[in-house]
């Protein structure tokens, strides 16, 4: 021992001894002295603040959003190889890359060196909007088919016609870890499926490349190419040859970082530690933090990574079973394990479950030890120990101080007291697969083994419900009629409980006896006291019954089919759904108005995907830049006594805290001027919410600002104040409500006693409830203050009302507008969240900068995001509804509370939207009375469709507990109810327009078609007649959306050398308003006819950001029309200009003889001095506002064992009126299709008994993600032809296409009837028809609903019913 160390010692010395850490980025070097480094510095940190590499964005801070993903290159200079891997950039040290290549999406190509093939077939299958997501999706995407071409033989290289040896499924898989809010993800996966090499180019959507129909070399031809080989050059050479000179790290000891290569160096490294006070923190991948933030605000003294310690990299495999190091990472077990041979395949079962783990660029650092530690140390839901418990592992520990390993089942290291900080997780031991019992190694005898999880995601990137693992040896008894379990272990993990789990009374209890349902019962039940989930966890009966489930299903088929090839194979359908995503469109791109009408690229696709777009954030920080973080209340309503740092200390880098009383004089405290009553910027001396904004804290760094923060105490005191109002019925108690302006107030339609008096029958007094929806945009809220001369004041900020933020700025600081100007380029996603929530913000970073003179921004953290901007509102309904006996319904009341939390914000517009949405249907007569209440809760503002996609889901379910009343089918009572073109008119008054706009009955019919609906319907009750376990439901709904254009401003202006600059206030929030502004510029300019064409025009205007200064009256971007309306701007502009150009043009056509161009014809308005800027208005009138209307089917099946729902299929139909642009306008039916999913299926936006959101990470809010989308979605635009009053013929498609997703949940709520009917057949008197089937399904149906609607005891129901069926037989 002695001599080996002596050697290692020798050795070290002889290596060059270097003190800075060296790596590159795309390609160029960086050399950082150790000593300089604060090694909690991460990666995400150093590339957007040291370098002027953007394209990495921060989205969450937690690795569960993919926008920071860069690609990591190791070299190995022993095997001259490189390996190249994602990795999430917020969660790499910056430390642990010594050595490392890093790309980012401008490193594969930019609009300087030439775009990548990623960018550009993103950028052609129209798969950005808001661009935030988009370098983290391209890097993604360019690891794969990195990986793919590595991975494939020789003899297979890629074709050179742009494909790569990537397949279909592992396209799909590329970014399944990546979230996008904005585009559904289906045109992200065809761009990516578009270099698959088993992927026929016609199955992929709508695209710039090729049309439908076309050759298919010729199509192929025209995709730009992707040069595999290329790629292969990405590892700098100067990095290769320094990292073949042998270096090691100065005495490692002087630096706060070190990453010793042998054992003894991490003792001697553990050593100096003489008196036990210095902080050491292991570090591996360092992904824990994600989960663990606060570990990223903690101070240590010393930093050591792992990761070069050869017994932790170690992988040893021989009959003893297969060996891990601690540090090897989950994305290379998956490799080693699958690569294994074994008779059971235990090993690949492993292998497939880690794949489930987080995302592909979480696993490809986080290792096995990581996760280990985590679940011994912190009771981390760990799936791989509940997994690894099942398979048997062992583990070796080393400790503090001693060289000793000790080896421990993991059980067992589980259930010890916490490992010491210092000590080592060596290696995992899975042992090779024997009998477990002597002696029963007969061909009879059967190992099984296989693992469960339930996740609100089904491809990962979401912490299970609960999971297991099961092995069993069975074999046939003795006389061969069943089979008998010799042994077994069972273990279940991550459902509130300490540690992975073995069942050992269900375990003790099987062993011996022979599988029947008597005994699944009697183990189901000793199961159900043994797994209970901890006090305070979520869904703990849901978690239970999981466990039951997987337990049946496990054992479930040995009952009845005896041994055959194993468990889950048989008796049992399969649940989940390996089919591929597949898509149609069906689209009209028009001429008449070209190059309006045509499916164009989105303006700036190519520079989003590279990273070059310039977001808030990506503003370089002016000299003496301060960063601010807000400071909210965690009280709903009390008096702030105080705000203080703990133990008083003020933190370091720390320059004040702004509170109210720093407004300057003259100034208010303002937080919000919006469209009704403005509202505070800080909590003055009562905070009236948990959320609400007390102070902004103002420090050096964003990250100091950020730790701060959780440094700050506020001293509460109730005393003497009422209790706070936390739900709509106690503010209609306490009348506490906001008035509705007369001219919102809604109006009845009919008389309501009289429909109420045809009616045949009547439900009366039904309740709906329903939650809230967080934004999700991509970049969360952002803005940056730059204090200017006299006074005036500079802001960027990420809004969709930059002339809101400016008045509100201006009211706050008390200086006349004219001294503020408010500057937004483009915007990460909006969603409504930043029209009324970004003005705090920018109002916040405008007064710190008054204060302090210097510049001042924020990027809120997604935590403080989620707390303080409040969401969608929640509502409770009541109505009572009369009909007859055809379902016709003669009449409808509805009172409706509307939760609008502290302050009113957009709330009175609400019941405008709700009413709008809910008159799709013809109710007779219709009576509607809101209560906007003011509760103690964050204000609630307008989210993508606000008030329409509730008043369009209330009608469903009304419409749903009709037919189950009547026990009619749902499609016919919708059928009936759908208005004729008179009651439109009745309803909807002028906004109805004439009756040949009325599209929807047609759209109706379409898509009876388009669906092949009817036929499918059968096809569904086949399915549901013989499918035990599974259940499809499929349903049609119709929704009609009301819109009305806005007086907007615009300015067109020519440059001397023809290029075009148009000023719209319309902001680029992902929407495509730039691409179609652009379009409607180069039409109307085309109009001169000269001799360049329109097309041609295309390419000489730019849209440049929004600037309140030089277009005032901007108002908001918001309520679906902003594009149509800044067109129309433009469209007016241009028209001015080609009015003062047309003389000119003439006069130069009579001089030259012949046709002029555009750049003559402008350099001769030069010369004459015409001027060439038109600034002019839009003021629509009433007739542009009107109705929009669409419908969708979808299909889904949902697993009633666990609850889970897959979208088999979506079919939308959407008339657009004339598409401006149906490219655009297919990404935003897709995209709001999706967003309203998550809504209806997946997300909880949840607040504790304070009022405050506890729903506020990636971790507890799960927007949808590739894995959740419709596996078919199809959808066609209908062009419904021209309207003189709408923008050359055009309609909106932001927000009307979201509230079509309610067809998923009316499916869902279909496929669950079935699965009530079916367990009503299994209860005691079979009361078959009697079930009450008009049970609300509530929003959103998550897993755990569906499946408590499925009944959470159906396994014992349904066993308990054999078991006495076979007793009566
Ligand atoms: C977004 C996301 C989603 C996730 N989803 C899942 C999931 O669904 N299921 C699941 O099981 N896991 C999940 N994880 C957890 C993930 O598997 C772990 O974060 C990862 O494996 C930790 O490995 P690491 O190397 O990054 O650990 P690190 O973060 O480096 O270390 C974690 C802790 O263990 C200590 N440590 C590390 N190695 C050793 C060692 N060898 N000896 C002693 N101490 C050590 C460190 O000091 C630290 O305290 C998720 C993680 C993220 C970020
Ligand atoms: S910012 Fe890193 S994963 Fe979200
Ligand atoms: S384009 Fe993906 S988040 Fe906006």
């Amino acid at each position: 021992m002695g001599e080996k160390k002596g050697i290692e010692e020798k050795e070290e010395a002889m290596k060059i001894k270097k003190t800075s850490l060296v790596f590159a980025v795309n390609g160029e070097r960086f050399e950082l002295d150790l000593s300089s480094v604060d090694p909690s510095t991460t990666l995400i940190d150093f590339l957007r603040n040291k370098t002027p590499f953007k394209s990495v964005k921060l989205g969450c801070g937690e690795g569960g959003c993919g926008a920071c993903v860069v690609l990591l290159s190791k070299y190995d200079p022993l095997l001259d190889k490189v390996d190249d891997f994602t990795v999430s950039s917020c969660l790499t040290l910056l430390c642990s890359i010594d050595g490392c290549s890093i790309t980012t999406s401008e490193g594969l190509g930019n609009s300087r060196s030439g775009f990548h093939a990623v960018h550009e077939r993103i950028a052609g299958f129209h798969a950005t909007q808001c661009g935030f997501c988009t370098p983290g999706m391209s890097v993604s995407m360019f690891s794969a088919l990195l990986n793919a071409d590595k991975s494939s033989s020789p003899h297979d290289p890629p074709s050179n016609n742009g494909s790569s040896n990537l397949t279909a499924a592992e396209a799909e898989k590329a970014v399944s870890g990546n979230l996008c809010r904005c585009t559904g993800y289906r045109p992200l996966v065809d761009a990516c499926k578009s270099f698959a090499k088993d992927v026929d180019i016609e199955d992929l959507g709508f695209n710039s490349f090729c049309k439908k129909g076309e050759n298919r070399d010729d199509a192929l031809k025209k995709l730009p190419c992707y040069d595999h080989t290329l790629s292969s050059t990405l590892f700098p050479e100067f990095l290769k040859k320094e990292l073949k000179m042998d270096t090691s790290l100065d005495d490692s000891r002087t630096y706060r970082w070190s990453s010793p290569g042998s054992i003894s160096e991490l003792q001697s490294l553990l050593q100096l530690d003489d008196n036990g006070t210095m902080s050491v923190k292991l570090v591996a991948g360092n992904t824990s933090t994600g989960y663990y933030k606060e570990e990223k605000e903690k101070k240590y003294d010393r930093f050591i990574d792992i990761r070069r310690l050869p017994e932790l990299t170690l992988v040893r495999r021989d009959e003893k079973g297969v060996e891990l190091g601690a540090a090897v990472t989950i994305s290379k077990a998956i490799e080693v394990l699958r690569g294994q041979k074994e008779s059971v395949s235990v090993l690949a079962k492993l292998a497939a479950h880690m794949e489930k783990i987080a995302s592909r660029f979480v696993r490809n650092t986080g290792t096995l030890g990581g996760n280990i530690m985590m679940a011994q140390r912190k009771q981390f839901p760990s799936d791989l120990t509940t997994i690894l418990v099942a398979a048997r592992a062992t583990v070796k520990i080393m400790s503090v101080g001693s060289n000793v390993q000790e080896q421990f089942t993991l059980e067992e290291f589980l259930q010890q007291p916490p490992l010491e900080a210092k000590s080592l997780l060596v290696s995992v031991m899975i042992p090779s697969w024997r009998p477990l019992k002597n002696g029963s190694s007969s061909t009879d005898t059967h190992l099984l083994f296989e693992t469960y999880r339930a996740a609100p995601r089904p491809l990962g990137n979401a912490l299970a419900f609960l999971n297991a693992a099961f092995s069993a040896e069975v074999s046939l008894n003795q006389s061969r009629d069943g089979v008998v379990v010799n042994d077994c272990l069972l273990a279940f993990g991550a459902y509130g409980t300490k540690h992975a789990h073995r069942a050992r009374k269900v375990e003790d209890y099987l062993v011996g006896k022979v599988i029947s349902d008597e005994v699944l019962m009697e183990a189901i039940s000793l199961l159900r006291d043994e797994i209970v989930p901890d006090k305070g966890t979520s869904n703990p009966g849901y978690r239970s019954s999981l466990a039951v489930t997987f337990l049946f299903e496990f054992f479930g088929s040995l009952a009845t089919n005896g041994l055959l090839n194993g468990c889950k194979e048989n008796g049992f359908e399969s649940l989940k759904h390996e089919a591929m995503l597949s898509s149609a469109q069906q689209i009209v791109e028009t001429q008449e108005h070209s190059p309006v009408g045509k499916g164009i690229v989105k303006a700036g696709a190519k520079l989003q995907a590279s990273g070059e777009a310039v977001y808030v954030d990506d503003i370089p920080s002016p000299k003496d830049c301060l960063y601010g973080a807000f400071i909210y209340s965690t009280m709903p309503l009390a008096r702030i006594k105080s705000i203080r740092f703990k133990e008083n200390r003020v933190p370091e880098g720390v320059l004040g805290i702004i509170t109210y009383k720093d407004i300057p004089k003259g100034g208010q405290n303002v937080g919000n001027k919006g469209f009704f009553a403005s509202d505070l910027l800080f909590a003055e001396e009562i905070t009236h919410c948990a959320g609400q904004i007390i102070a902004f804290l103002v420090a050096e760094s964003q990250k100091l600002a950020d730790i701060a923060v959780n440094l700050v105490v506020i001293d509460y005191d109730t005393e003497g104040l009422e209790p706070p109002i936390l739900s709509v019925e106690e503010a209609v108690e306490k009348s506490s409500l906001f008035e509705v302006p007369p001219f919102l107030k809604s109006k009845p339609v009919g008389d309501i006693n009289k429909g109420m008096a045809e009616a045949e029958h009547k439900i009366l007094g039904s309740k709906i409830s329903l939650g809230s929806q967080y934004f999700f945009y991509m970049e969360t809220q952002t803005a940056l203050a730059v204090p200017d001369e006299d006074n005036c004041m500079l802001v960027y900020s990420s809004t969709q009302a930059p002339e809101y933020v400016h008045r509100t700025i201006a009211g706050c600081l008390g200086v006349p507008e004219h001294n503020v100007r408010v500057i937004t380029r483009r915007v990460g996603g909006g969603f409504g969240g930043k029209v009324m929530k970004a003005m705090p913000v920018a109002t916040a970073c405008a007064l710190a900068a008054t204060k302090m003179q210097r510049p001042v921004r924020t990027y809120v953290n997604r935590k403080t995001d989620m707390i303080t901007t409040g969401g969608r509102h929640p509502m409770k309904i009541k109505y009572s509804v009369g009909f007859k006996s055809n379902g016709k319904v003669t009449a409808l009341d509805l009172e409706l509370l509307l939760d609008a939390g502290l302050s009113e914000d957009i709330s009175p517009l609400m019941p405008s939207g709700i009413q709008g949405a809910l008159m799709k249907y013809d109710w007779g007569a219709f009576s509607f009375d809101v209560k906007i209440c003011k509760t103690n809760t964050v204000s609630r503002t307008a989210v993508r469709a606000p008030g329409d996609v509730q008043g369009s889901y209330i009608a469903e379910a009304i419409i749903e507990k009709v037919a189950s009343y009547l026990s009619i089918d749902v499609d016919e009572i919708r059928k009936v109810n759908l208005h004729a073109y008179e009651s439109l008119k009745l309803f909807y008054d002028k906004k109805a327009g004439e009756s040949t706009e009325y599209t929807l009955p047609q759209l109706w019919e379409k898509l009876e078609e388009f669906s092949g609906f009817s036929q499918r319907r059968k096809v569904v009750d086949e399915f549901n007649a013989s499918s035990r376990w599974r259940k499809r439901g499929i349903s049609r709904v119709p929704a009609v959306y009301g819109v009305g254009l806005r007086l907007t401003p615009g300015r067109v202006s020519v440059l001397s050398d023809g290029s075009v600059v148009v000023e719209v206030p319309g902001i680029e929030i992902g929407q495509g308003l730039w691409t179609k502004v652009k379009q409607m510029a180069a039409f109307s300019l085309g109009l001169i006819q000269c001799s360049t064409t329109s097309d041609e025009l295309l390419e000489k205007i730019r849209v440049i950001q929004a600037d309140t200064l030089s277009m005032v009256q901007g108002s908001v971007t918001g309520g679906s029309t902003s594009s149509e309306a800044s067109s129309e701007a433009v469209r007016i502009c241009c028209g001015g200009l080609v009015e003062r150009l047309l003389p000119v043009k003439t006069a130069l056509e009579e001089k030259t003889g012949g046709p002029v161009t555009w750049d003559s014809l402008i350099s001769q308005a030069y010369m004459q001095s015409v001027n060439m800027s038109v600034s002019n208005t839009y003021s629509p009138d009433f007739g542009t506002q009107y109705l929009n209307y669409g419908v969708a089917a979808s299909e889904v099946e949902v697993n009633i064992l666990t609850g889970e729902t897959t979208v088999l299929r979506t079919d939308i139909i959407y008339d657009c009126g004339k598409s401006l642009n149906p490219a655009v306008d297919l990404g935003q039916i897709e995209g709001a299709f999706v967003q309203g999913l998550g809504f209806f299926m997946l997300e909880e936006y949840l607040m504790n008994s304070d009022g405050l959101i506890v729903t506020d990470s990636t971790w507890t809010y799960k927007i949808p993600t590739v894995d959740t989308i419709p596996r078919q979605f199809n959808v066609e635009i209908l062009n419904s032809g021209h309207h003189k009053n709408r923008v050359l013929s055009s309609k909106a498609s932001g927000e009307p296409p979201l509230l079509l997703a309610s067809s998923v949940h009316c499916a869902v709520r279909a496929a669950v009837k079935e699965a009530k009917k079916q367990t009503v057949t299994w209860s005691d008197d079979n009361q078959e028809g009697v079930v009450d089937l008009s049970f609300e399904l509530p929003v959103p149906a998550t897993m755990p609903v569906v499946k408590e609607l499925c009944g959470l005891n159906v396994v014992e129901k349904y066993l308990d019913w054999k078991i006495k069926q076979r007793k009566n037989i």
